[in-house]
Order: structure tokens, then C-alpha cells, then sequence
């Protein structure tokens, strides 16, 4: 549920902003892979389906999906990618802090890779999106990518601003700029901030392009929107 940062006192950062949260999660999903075949749990997956029609048919045009390079940030187990390759995407990249989301987003890739058309590449890296520029740059593709996604990631900067450590939200925008191509496209989906938030986050080095409509919850004689996806695009500099 969004939250209100103007009323809200700073609270203790969650489990979720902490690598070690992130790294035996995935590698308890591995295990349950290697055991029952369960691939894992996708972040807001009930809004999974509506993120890909939108972001394929409105915002890039089908024909178009295999000439843009795409970026996943915090891939997790990097499912977002391979419903992209389905989609027609080819050259795909995910990154993530947590090895064992590294490890097993390969391992996932490996067992799909046979059913995928030829010349489809699909790359997964280990790399802290607030690491230093020559870091990022060492990993991420020279120039940008055409399309950077974050679904849950950014909620993870977010959570440390709430309580009182505004360096992630000041890092992710400068990986922002290593990673967002001139006049590509940056896709956020979150649970944490609304549009408007969103908005007044990105909206310095990025124009909004369009927001995606998600059912709302009513709650307490309140209606919310639970989950924001917001497309923006990179501005152009002189
Ligand atoms: C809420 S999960 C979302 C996973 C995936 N995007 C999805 O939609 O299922 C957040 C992901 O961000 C990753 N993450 C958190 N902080 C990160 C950071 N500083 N750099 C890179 N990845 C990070 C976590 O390891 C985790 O995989």
C-alpha cells in the first residue's frame, strides 16, 4: 500500500532492503525448483500479465520488440525476462546483488533455453545497482539499454528513504543514468510509492510517458491503488 512519507515518522528498514533477505530467499527457491520443479514466486504477479500487454502493444509496438535491448533491475529469479523472451524480445539482461538469484535465474534460463527461437540472448550478472560507476559500467551494456524495467526493486531504495537513508534513492538515479540509453525508456512498477511519487522521483532526468491503470483496493472506506507502474522516458540533454 503506498505510504504517506510527509506523515509517516522514519521506521527501521525492513528485512527487504538486506542483501542476506534476498540471497537465502532465492537460494530456498532453488531448492524448491530442484525438488518439486516450483519455479518461484514472481513480485505482484496478479498484475504480471496486464505490465507485459501494456508495456508490448502501447508502449513499444510488437514489431519492435526484438531490436530493443532490455535491462531487468533485480531480476530475482529472473522469470520477467523469459515471459519477455515469449513476447518476441532477444537481447535481454538481468541483474541482480544476490548471487543466489544470479545462480538461479541461470539455472531457470538453461531448462527454457531449448524452447526459445535461435538468436535469443539472455544474460544474468551479479551487481549492486549502488555500486560505483566504474562498477556499473563494467557490467552494464556500453551506451544504455532501450528499455530498463524494475518490478520491486526500486521499493527496495524507497523502504530506506522511509527510514531515513535517502543514499539509496540518490544512487539508484545515478545508475539510472548509466543504464537508461538516450531517449530510452525506464518501466517502474511498485507497491510502495504512488504515481505521484514516481513522478516527483524521476521526473528530473526523465519526462512521464504513461501510467498503467492497476484495480484498486478499498480499505477502511478508502480506495488506493495498491501497485503503480509508471513508463517514463530519458531527456534529452544538449
Ligand atoms: C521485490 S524483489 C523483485 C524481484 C523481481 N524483479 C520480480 O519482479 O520478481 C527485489 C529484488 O531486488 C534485488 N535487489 C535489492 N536491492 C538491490 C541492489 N541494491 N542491487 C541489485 N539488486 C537488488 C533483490 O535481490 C531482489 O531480487
Amino acid at each position: 500500500m503506498a505510504s504517506d512519507s510527509s506523515a509517516s515518522p522514519p521506521r527501521s528498514p525492513s528485512l527487504l532492503t538486506k542483501e542476506a533477505y534476498w540471497s537465502s530467499f532465492y537460494t530456498d527457491e532453488q531448492h524448491t525448483y530442484e525438488s518439486s520443479g516450483n519455479e518461484g514466486e514472481e513480485w505482484f504477479e496478479g498484475q504480471v500479465d496486464n505490465i507485459v500487454e501494456w508495456l508490448v502493444n502501447d508502449l513499444i509496438g510488437p514489431s519492435r520488440a526484438p531490436t530493443l535491448s532490455v535491462l531487468d533491475v533485480g531480476m530475482g529469479n529472473g522469470l520477467f525476462l523469459a515471459r519477455l523472451v515469449d513476447e518476441g524480445f532477444t537481447n535481454l539482461h538481468g541483474i541482480d546483488y544476490a548471487e543466489s538469484a544470479v545462480q538461479f535465474a541461470r539455472r531457470l534460463m538453461e531448462d527454457r533455453r531449448g524452447d526459445w527461437p535461435d538468436g535469443v540472448s539472455v544474460r544474468f550478472d551479479r551487481l549492486d545497482v549502488l555500486a560505483c560507476e566504474e562498477e556499473l559500467r563494467a557490467v552494464l551494456r556500453e551506451g544504455g539499454y532501450s528499455l530498463v524495467h524494475d518490478k520491486g526493486t526500486f521499493d527496495v531504495m524507497w523502504m530506506r528513504g522511509q527510514a531515513g537513508d535517502d543514499s539509496a534513492i540518490e544512487g539508484y538515479l545515478r545508475f539510472l543514468d548509466c543504464a537508461v540509453a538516450a531517449e530510452g525508456l525506464f518501466v517502474v512498477t511498485s507497491c510502495n510509492c504512488t504515481d505521484e511519487e514516481l513522478q516527483a522521483t524521476f521526473g528530473g532526468s526523465f519526462e512521464h510517458v504513461s501510467s498503467l491503470a492497476h484495480p484498486s483496493l478499498a480499505f477502511g472506506g478508502q480506495t488506493g491503488q495498491v501497485v503503480s507502474t509508471v513508463a517514463f522516458k530519458r531527456r534529452q540533454t544538449d
